[in-house]
């Protein structure tokens, strides 16, 4: 198979560890192969960060943090301002680094670059917008005053389904709060994160500001480097994109330390259609809000919870407009569906199928594996799903649609909230008293009515119940770097 990487890209993407602002090898010298989901051809090696490497990351991220929260807010947000362009400016090479390691249409992967560009620039906007407070106190003794001071190093584990996008999402209001970073990228998609982390190494340079404020360490042992990380005293924060499961293990081990964290966990979406909802808008918003990525987001519609009175029409619709997209290599201009990521991807999702189907669930159009190299499974949509089935009650990440029905707006709130989950929720409906009681009533931390995207750069992002703690994007993000000091004067 041909490399999907155009020479340049290929040529100019570091494969080493960024600590104090140098690329280099891992102390033991190891390496572990990156490879592109679609053909499982090996792309690169990649430098396997041993728990000495991330502790000289850190060493690297505590020796630049007196001098970056020295630097004046207008000269970070401007390093900030400068990244942000050089990413617009790179969006190919990056979009080709998306597509060749974690396998998302080229178009798909060009968005996400604007997405992760978004935040870039908002932090670089917020980083001079940081505000304190002065008043007299109530009881007219003295008078209040509160600072906010960076919360110091971080640690920052990303997953491997927006290769930068959730890396600038925690880099960027960090760095914008005066907060140095490690950075534990995917262990199946460093590239990216490796090609962006060096643009802002060469922004940071070009400025003589401290390179060391950005250390990069991937591995192939993820619990190994992260553990004497969270046990070291010198770490002051975890933020951590990825499942409930792992989530739960780093909370404990972040616990002893008692760190800030901020958690984006696991989510089980309900998608919700309602007998007065437009059609054809709810089809386009399932798609969307199903499709990106194969299904692999943690904000993807897991549940179709459509109610009886347009239920057959809906999972015609839906069953139909999944036929019409093209799975295939992301480097095809015509495939919107590429491969998932790896093969116990595909293995999880083939099983959540078959176990669905055993329960009474109706293939409607997909349900098979097909016969080709490379990671894939088609779309699918499943209708009459027992409430109780596996692919109900867990989280999908894969290109499959179970349809359940409800009767009254009751019971659609009732099946919304019956999950542990609380990330986000989408409802389709014309009226708008209903829009706010979900609004109200629904168990997430985003709501999409009328939309099948919710993610915003500029609004907090997270999740409620076993989704989370803690909120990116928007004003809230950066403040989960920064700690409010109380001064009593
Ligand atoms: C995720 O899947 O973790 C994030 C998706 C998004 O930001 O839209």
């Amino acid at each position: 198979m041909t490399s999907p990487l155009p020479p340049y890209v290929a040529a100019h993407t570091p494969t080493g560890l960024l600590i104090g602002g140098e690329w280099r090898p891992a102390s033991g010298r190891g390496t572990f192969p990156v490879a592109d989901p679609a053909t499982t051809d090996v792309l690169f090696e990649v430098a396997d960060a041993t728990p000495e490497d991330g502790r000289a990351a850190l060493d690297a991220a505590c020796a630049a943090a007196p001098a970056w929260r020295e630097v004046a807010p207008r000269a970070r947000s401007e390093v900030l301002r400068a990244v942000f362009e050089a990413v617009v400016a790179r969006t190919e090479d990056l979009a080709a680094l998306i597509t060749a390691e974690g396998g998302k249409p080229l178009a798909e992967a060009r968005a996400e670059v604007q997405y992760a560009a978004e935040y870039v620039r908002w932090y670089s906007e917020q980083a001079v917008r940081v505000d304190g407070l002065a008043r007299r106190a109530p009881a007219g003794t003295h008078h209040q005053m509160v600072l906010r001071r960076p919360v110091g190093p971080a640690l920052l584990i990303a997953p491997w389904n927006f290769p930068i996008a959730m890396i600038t999402r925690k880099v960027a209001p960090a760095l914008a709060a005066g907060c140095p970073v490690v950075v534990k990228p995917a262990r199946l998609t460093p590239l990216t994160t490796a090609y962006f982390a060096e643009i802002v190494r060469e922004e940071l340079e070009a400025r003589d500001l401290p390179t060391g404020v950005l250390n990069v360490v991937p591995t192939a042992s993820s619990g190994d480097v992260s553990a004497p990380l969270l046990a070291d005293p010198r770490l002051r924060k975890l933020s951590f994109t990825g499942s409930t499961e792992v989530g739960r293990t780093l909370l404990k081990q972040a616990a002893d330390g008692v760190l800030r964290t901020s958690m984006e966990l696991g989510g089980n979406a309900p998608f919700l259609v309602f007998d007065d909802a437009d059609l054809d808008a709810a089809v386009e918003g399932a798609v969307a809000a199903k499709m990106r990525n194969s299904g692999q987001t943690c904000v993807a519609a897991n549940r179709f919870l459509v109610q009886q009175g347009v239920a057959a029409e809906f999972t015609d619709r839906l069953s139909a407009a999944f036929e019409r997209l093209v799975m295939g290599r992301g480097t095809d201009p015509d495939v919107t569906v590429g491969p998932l990521i790896e093969r116990s991807a595909v293995d999880h999702v083939e099983d959540l199928v078959a176990e669905a189907a055993d329960a009474g669930a109706r293939v409607r159009t997909g349900g098979e594996r097909p016969g080709r190299r490379g990671w894939f499974y088609p779309p699918t949509v499943l209708d009459r799903v027992p409430p109780d089935a596996r692919a109900v009650q867990e989280e999908i990440f894969g290109p499959v649609a179970p349809v359940v029905t409800f009767g009254d707006e009751a019971e659609g709130i009732r099946l919304a909230n019956a999950t542990e989950y609380g990330l986000v929720a989408y409802a389709y409906t014309r009226d708008v008293g209903r829009a706010m009681r979900l609004a109200e009533e629904v168990e997430a931390g985003m709501i999409g009515i009328n939309r099948g995207m919710v993610s915003d750069a500029t609004a907090p992002f997270g999740g409620v119940k076993s989704s989370g703690l803690g909120r990116e994007g928007g004003e809230a993000g950066i403040e989960e770097y920064l700690e409010p000091v109380y001064v009593a004067l």
